[in-house]
């Protein structure tokens, strides 16, 4: 079941035609904020192309999206830890649309667990699927986003700016993701070609959202300085205005998108009781499906 409400009037604020016969390369575009961001695109105007490992979930938020945007929206089994099968989505989608404009590195995993009870090899599959996985897609799809002088953004997240229990995977991957969105923006700039890094907040109905919210008494994300939990729309338009031509001086930079609840954060499961003892938190974070 998508997780996904379409998000028709949300960019309303930009015009229809601004991506009117661009490409957009989306990983992790078969659900949450990815296929949000994708859907936001494709309304615009431009045609996608949506990455992912499960190809029923795949397919039917392509079709889903084709529908709903009036574009064309192909899906396209692989694993981003995989550098042939992201090489062999571009030649697909090179095949199909014949270039690539923007690419949105989206492909994540995260769970929750501490370092006491994480493995090496759980360490190590979250910065294959986040940081090498960014890589890779970059590695793939830069030559053709040289040719048409387009836009990458990365999606990341903020709970690396300070120490966050249980998120030493995901942390240490998005810190990697965002200095190497840096990088290719120095390295690329004089191509025409911009980086960005969006930092959702949290963001309601999505999984991972659903996945990361501590459960039960006494967790919670706290106050919301903006009143509110993001919603996908909210990364949507950042998305759309990241590759508009608005944003064309904007390259490497690391946009949080949190209504400001990054500056108030407070642990979102008890502490020191969670890292104390971490079993009797079993009750508050969701398992593992
Ligand atoms: N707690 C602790 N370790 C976990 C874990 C959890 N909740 N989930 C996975 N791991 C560990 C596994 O135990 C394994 O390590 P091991 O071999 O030492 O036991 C390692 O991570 C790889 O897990 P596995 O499920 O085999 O890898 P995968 O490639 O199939 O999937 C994820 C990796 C991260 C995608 C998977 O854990 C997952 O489905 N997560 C939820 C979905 C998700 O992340 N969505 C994105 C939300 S932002």
């Amino acid at each position: 079941m998508s997780h996904v409400q379409p998000i028709v009037a949300s960019t309303a604020v930009f015009k229809d035609d601004i991506f009117k016969g661009k490409v957009l390369f989306c990983t992790g575009g078969g659900s949450g904020i990815c296929k949000g961001m994708t859907e936001a695109v494709m309304r615009h105007g431009a045609d996608a192309v949506i990455v992912g490992r499960k190809l029923d979930r795949l397919m039917q938020s392509a079709e889903e999206l084709s529908r709903l945007t009036g574009r064309t929206c192909l899906p396209v089994q692989a694993d981003v830890r995989y550098p042939k099968q992201i090489q062999d989505a571009v030649a697909k989608t090179i095949e199909k649309f014949g270039k690539i404009d923007f690419v949105i590195c989206g492909a994540a995993g995260n769970f929750l667990a501490p370092i006491s009870g994480l493995s090496e090899n759980g360490f190590r599959t979250v910065i294959e699927i986040d940081t090498l996985g960014t890589y890779n897609t970059i590695k793939a799809t830069l030559p053709h986003v040289r040719a048409t002088k387009g836009s990458y953004i990365h999606v990341s997240a903020t709970l690396h700016y300070r120490g966050t229990p249980y998120q030493v995977h995901v942390s240490a991957a998005k810190a990697a993701v965002d200095a190497t969105s840096n990088v290719l923006a120095v390295e690329e700039g004089p191509h025409g070609v911009r980086s960005n890094v969006i930092a959702p907040g949290p963001i309601a109905g999505t999984e991972g959202a659903d996945r990361l919210t501590p459960k039960g008494p006494g967790s919670g994300m706290g106050a919301m300085p903006a009143g509110r939990y993001g919603d996908v729309k909210d990364i949507a338009n950042t998305a759309v205005f990241l590759f508009s031509d608005a944003a064309s001086f904007l390259s490497g930079q690391v946009i949080a998108v949190d209504g400001a609840s990054e500056h108030i954060r407070s642990m979102q499961l008890p502490y020191p009781e969670s890292v104390l003892d971490p079993v009797s938190m079993k009750s508050l974070i969701k398992p593992r499906m």
